[in-house]
């Protein structure tokens, strides 16, 4: 216990924790959804779940990784069992570590994908389309690229050997990176990685609004910023908006998945919560909402217009980012150099992600079983590499692994850490535990919205979700989500089975 790690300094557990936040959500994820539900209103639910459930879970998550890591338990099995005295406590932990684990399953190959593209693009290996025809021949050249690279078919699918290649790269960087530590690896990472995007994010803004309007006189930047934010109120009735913006809003600052959990849990006793929280939470909204929402959409807007624009965001952010976005490059001078930009843009997005992801796991092995970080670290990446295989080569598989760990299980943990901290272990000291060390005063109010507002929205949240959605989900079937499905099946089984071990081997060695 007394040798966990630790931060090196202050500013890198900042950029870590927001290396953790800022991700493919960003700047793929936020402009889909807020073009896809209508700019302007999406807004207004979004920052209203800024302030209700954002900030206040991001200080729950903070300051219950605090708690547990001084004592010697950095993920949401054992900080649980800490906070409930209940035998169940541990196991409904396991959510913790195994919706991480699966999100990284499938981000990794994604986030392999900007690699491979931000080669092409360099090389100039991509489609080049000179003219903006029809939205459906100016991104035919793109699709068929993509395509040939990851592979197509009805239910297998086959990607290109460089494909395969790249991702295995990816992985092995990242989880040489995760061996490395606390702060020789994630730290350090994310003190090179942060800068970096930051810088190619702003190369990109300035480039799009620099476009002028290169197709059509009235498709200028402006046009797309328009369509993001032109305020509209008559939508503000919509559940559908209302969910949607709650569940960006945990997906982008990474809650409801203990991975801020286990980054805070290598925090000292006394170290800020209030300021640190808050700042990396602000920085990620910066990230998303200036910088993620003046790139993609507004370029769509410039080059195909606005109801293409609209299109290209029904269909999804890879398709935004591997074939819209090439395809504007294309239409650009230096478009290759912009393309990487865009390209590398993603990859530290996603880098910096994917080791939060897996951290989790780590922590867990070292912790309850005193397993040595570098083995923890290539188990886990042996575990993730063969996990890798089922989305990589069976089709509609990473959708549905998407669909649980990334959709339904966020909004439920999330639920369940508030209920858990200021509910069953008891809100006073949940509060104090918030507040200690604390550089800024968090007004009283947050104390009520913490206590009462949040859980309850939570609760209408992950309901009336299931209602509209949910449900209809959880009732389809194919051989695709059955193989999904068998897997995580297994997996939380796995896990609950190790943890079940990890306490009874306490038992008796106390
Ligand atoms: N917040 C990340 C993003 O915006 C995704 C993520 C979720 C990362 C949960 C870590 C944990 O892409």
């Amino acid at each position: 216990m007394a040798n966990r790690e630790h931060w090196g300094t202050r500013l890198g557990l900042i950029l870590a924790v927001t290396g953790n936040a800022v991700g493919l959500g960003n700047f793929l994820r936020f402009p889909v959804q807020a073009a896809k539900y209508h700019g302007g209103a999406f807004m207004i639910p979004y920052f209203v779940s800024f302030l209700i459930l954002g900030i206040p879970l991001m200080w729950v998550e903070w300051s219950m990784g605090r708690y547990g890591g001084v004592r010697g338990h950095g993920t949401s099995p054992g900080v649980f069992h800490l906070l409930w005295k209940n035998r169940a406590a541990k196991y409904l932990g396991v959510i913790g570590i195994v919706c991480p684990l699966t999100i990284v399953v499938y981000y990794t190959y994604i986030a392999s994908w900007t690699v491979g593209y931000s080669i092409f693009s360099l090389c100039q290996d991509l489609p080049k389309v000179e003219h903006a025809g029809s939205l459906e021949e100016s991104l035919h050249p793109f699709s068929g690229f993509l395509s040939e690279y990851i592979g197509t078919g009805e239910l297998f699918l086959i990607p290109s050997s460089l494909a395969y290649v790249i991702f295995t790269l990816t992985l092995f960087v990242s989880i040489w990176v995760l061996a490395r530590g606390i702060s020789r690896g994630i730290e350090l990472l994310a003190k090179v990685a942060m800068p970096l995007l930051f810088l190619f994010a702003i190369f990109l803004v300035i480039r799009v609004f620099t476009l002028d309007a290169p197709v059509r006189p009235e498709n200028n930047p402006l046009k797309g910023l328009a369509f993001l934010w032109e305020p509209n109120f008559s939508k503000l009735l919509d559940l559908n908006i209302w969910l949607a913006a709650a569940g960006q809003m945990f997906f982008t600052l990474s809650l409801g998945m203990g991975a801020i959990l286990t980054y805070a849990s290598y925090l000292r006793e006394k170290d800020d919560i209030a300021l640190s929280g808050l700042t990396t939470a602000a920085t990620n909204e910066f990230a998303e909402v200036v910088l993620g929402g003046s790139i993609a959409i507004p370029a769509a807007v410039v080059f195909f217009g606005v109801s293409h624009a609209e299109t290209i965001a029904q269909e999804g952010a890879f398709r935004l980012a591997f074939v819209s976005m090439p395809a504007v490059f294309s239409f650009i001078p230096f478009g290759h150099l912009f393309g990487f930009l865009w390209f590398g843009l993603l990859f530290f997005a996603g880098i910096t992600s994917i080791v939060a992801l897996a951290q989790p796991a780590i922590a867990f092995l070292e912790d309850e079983f005193a397993v040595e970080r570098k083995h923890a670290a290539w188990y886990v990446g042996g575990f993730l590499f063969l996990s890798s295989h089922i989305p990589i080569f069976i089709n509609g598989t990473l959708d549905e692994l998407d669909f649980w760990a990334g959709t339904f299980f966020i909004t439920l943990f999330a639920a369940v850490e508030i209920i858990l901290f200021f509910w069953v272990f008891d809100s006073e000291k949940a509060w104090k535990e918030i507040n200690r060390g604390a550089e800024v005063r968090i007004p009283g109010i947050f104390f009520y919205i913490c206590k009462y507002v949040t859980p309850i929205v939570l609760i209408i949240i992950f309901v009336g979700w299931m209602v509209q959605y949910g449900w209809q989900e959880v009732v389809k079937t194919s051989l695709p989500k059955w193989i999904a499905r068998g897997y995580l099946m297994i997996f939380f089984a796995g896990a609950g089975f190790l943890v079940h071990m990890a306490w009874r081997k306490k038992r008796t060695t106390q």
